[in-house]
């Protein structure tokens, strides 16, 4: 029997509706390859849905989700619903519910892709950032005094745990000893006094348990300058929420166009379904007009397929991915060419081997 994979599809607004069939097209061919079955199951969870309902998703909606293997996200927002809706009305509590602790982002410079840095060849620039996805400085806690007064004020609280720094640290290190073997931190331990020493505390705890890995950390400012001018020199980055938010866009940026940069909400003990989405929004500024790059859709997926141990299977589609970008003949706008969405989503399809 083959092995099959139950996945919710959450399209969403703008390109997410357009960028996601593609991704699943490109899945189907490489379960055709490699022998086992996907089963799809869509739901309209949107701004659209927000604007007749007033809701992004159903009360129940994790429920709905729980028994899933994944989550296959497109993108939510669009004008006319304010941001901060979209995002705490589905991805965060899907996040959060789901105990997705780990958002990884892979940084790849492949042939092709133009990189905004000058010299910089495919091969170079390839590393990981982990964010720490729950906690940190996205945490609920605070709230407004004397709101409307001279006297207002605003406060929001950072949430650092133990169990949160270390079991987001242990994945980065596990990371790593299949790859570079080298974790750098994201710290600002000179300025923010409280938690960042403490960052730093446990992630020299938890490289003490990995002692075959090379480590180092710099302050985030320091950092974002390195992203720019030493790419080279970075395997598995771990930061924050918030720092790790800022560096899981820099990176994909410093390789090329967002419209290829995957990324993975990751449940890593399995408890819960994982989610994964590229790296870019609904892009309203294109939406409904054919022309957004999947890629980012399809690499995603990829990333869906290696964590359901699917490992050959992901590995055929970014070999896919990774050729028909060197091929050059099919281009998005984005990527200087013009082909359309389906396009360039039919020729990864085929190329998958
Ligand atoms: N995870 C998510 O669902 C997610 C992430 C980021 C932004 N958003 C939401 O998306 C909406 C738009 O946000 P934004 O404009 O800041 O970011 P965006 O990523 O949607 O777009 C930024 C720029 O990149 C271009 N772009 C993005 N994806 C592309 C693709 N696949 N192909 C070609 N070009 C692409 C867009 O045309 C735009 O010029 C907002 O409502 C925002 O909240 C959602």
């Amino acid at each position: 029997m083959a092995n099959t994979y139950r996945v919710a599809v959450v399209a969403g607004d703008g390109i997410g509706t357009e960028v996601v069939p593609e991704g699943i097209a490109a899945l189907e061919a490489a379960a055709r390859l490699y022998g086992f079955e996907l089963s799809w199951t869509e739901f309209d969870w949107s701004c659209e849905r927000y604007a007749k309902t007033g809701r992004m998703m159903p009360e129940d909606g994790l429920d709905r989700l729980r028994a899933f293997d994944s989550v296959y996200l497109g993108a939510v927002g669009y004008p006319g619903v304010p941001d901060h809706v979209s995002l705490w009305g589905l991805l965060i509590p899907l996040r959060r519910g789901f105990h997705q602790y780990v958002n990884l982002r892979p940084v790849r410079l492949l042939a092709g892709v133009a990189s905004p840095l000058r010299d910089r060849e495919p091969g170079e620039i390839d590393f990981y950032v982990v964010r720490e996805n729950n906690e940190g400085e996205y945490s609920e806690i605070g709230g407004r005094l004397y709101a409307g007064t001279e006297f207002e004020m605003a406060m929001q609280q950072s949430v650092f745990t133990r169990r949160g720094c270390d079991r987001v640290m242990r994945y980065a290190f596990e990371l790593a000893r299949n790859r570079k073997k080298h974790v750098t931190s994201a710290t600002k331990s000179n300025g923010i006094i409280h938690t960042m020493p403490y960052w730093d505390e446990r992630f020299a705890a938890i490289g003490r348990d990995y002692p075959d890995i090379r480590t180092d950390q710099y302050h985030v400012d320091i950092l974002t300058a390195h992203f720019v001018r030493h790419p080279d020199w970075f395997d598995v980055v771990v930061g924050s929420n918030l720092f790790g938010d800022i560096l899981s866009d820099l990176g994909p940026a410093v390789v090329g166009s967002i419209g290829i940069a995957p990324s993975g909400n990751i449940n890593p003990e399995r408890e819960y379904p994982s989610m994964f989405e590229p790296v870019h929004g609904s892009a309203p500024d294109i939406a409904g007009r054919g022309v957004a790059n999947p890629i980012g859709q399809i690499w995603s997926g990829a990333m869906m397929l290696e964590h359901f141990g699917e490992t050959a299977a992901a590995r055929a589609v970014e070999r896919a991915i990774s050729e028909v970008l060197a091929d050059g003949g099919v281009r998005t706008p984005d990527l200087g060419g013009n082909a359309g969405t389906k396009n360039l989503g039919a020729a990864v399809a085929a190329a998958i081997r």
